[in-house]
């Protein structure tokens, strides 16, 4: 199974997310289920954020992941723009890890940019990280020119993982964002890794040149799209589902290796972007 090291922890590359999970009571057995099936299946980055469902999905985490050892997995929460201050973001992080019923996260991401300065957050991330409620930070929708302002600031060089919106159908990080990172040693979290259940517009899994290669592997089109986004050394991807059956499928997608004939392949039919693309967000 291919594994990313973050923050000197080395992970299966396939981890699980879990945005909108939690919201709906009906549902909660099978997406705890769910996300039991991934850690069975040797997932150990769960990734979740204040944000989602104002704290229901950081509570169903917590639930699901009660029979294993806190030490076996690695945790990743974020915390929001507005809450990314000297006076909030110390409140947002107890509630959240009060929330998952732990008292640490091992990676504790700034969500997007807001309108406090980097320079803040970084200093009030680094301050959190010496009390032991944090073993590491990173951030999330930044792209090469907000890595580079980043890494100006004290204490900006600690980041430890960017995470983006990445998939086939959304590949403008392809011109420049991940060969940057790769320079910098920074691992990218990939989100969206299969396009929301394909429902983003690109209908990748009905392509007829994904459905031969997941015929050819014996896989199914979506670990296909998996094992295509974490193809690069430093991509770890966070699929979310709520069926167990995919659960397991997307953690085993981590074995898959695709020939260097497919990946051209698949450059036919999703060509990587020839310049500079803004930086897609959801
Ligand atoms: N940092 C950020 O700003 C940000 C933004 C967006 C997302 N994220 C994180 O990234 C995670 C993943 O992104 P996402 O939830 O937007 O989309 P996603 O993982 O690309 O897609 C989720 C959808 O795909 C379906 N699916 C997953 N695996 C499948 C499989 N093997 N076969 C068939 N269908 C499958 C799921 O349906 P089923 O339940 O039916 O399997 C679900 O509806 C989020 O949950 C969240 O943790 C972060």
């Amino acid at each position: 199974m291919k594994t990313v090291t973050i923050a000197g922890r080395k992970l299966p590359a396939i981890g699980i997310g879990t945005w909108h999970m939690g919201d709906q009571n009906r549902l909660r057995e099978q997406e705890i289920a769910a996300i039991r099936a991934g850690v069975e299946a040797g997932a150990r980055l769960i990734d979740t954020a204040e944000m989602y469902g104002n704290g229901r999905s950081e509570q169903l985490v917590g639930e699901a992941i009660k029979p294993y050892s806190r030490e076996d997995l690695f945790i990743v929460d974020k915390v929001l723009p507005t809450n990314a201050s000297r006076q909030r973001m110390e409140r947002s992080l107890d509630r959240s890890l009060k929330n998952v019923g732990t008292d640490y996260f091992d990676l504790y991401l700034y969500h997007w940019r807001g309108m406090i300065p980097l320079s803040e957050t970084v200093a009030e991330l680094e301050r959190l990280k010496q009390t032991g409620k944090i073993k590491a930070w990173g951030v999330s929708n930044f792209d090469v020119a907000d890595l580079e302002e980043l890494f100006n600031v004290v204490g900006g060089k600690n980041c430890q993982a960017n995470e983006d919106l990445y998939n086939l159908g959304n590949r403008g990080i392809d011109y420049d964002l991940i060969s940057y990172q790769v320079q910098h040693n920074l691992p990218l979290i990939a989100y969206s890794p299969v396009a929301q259940g394909d429902s983003l517009g690109t209908n990748l899994t009905s392509n007829q040149v994904i459905k031969e290669i997941a015929t050819n592997h014996g896989v199914s089109p979506y670990q296909v799209l998996l094992a295509w986004t974490i193809r690069h050394p430093q991509v770890l991807a966070i699929p979310q589902t709520s069926n167990p059956k995919h659960a397991k499928e997307n953690i085993l997608a981590g074995e898959i290796k695709l020939t260097s004939d497919e990946l051209a392949a698949i450059d036919t039919v999703f060509p990587a972007p020839k310049k500079k693309v803004g930086l897609e967000m959801l």
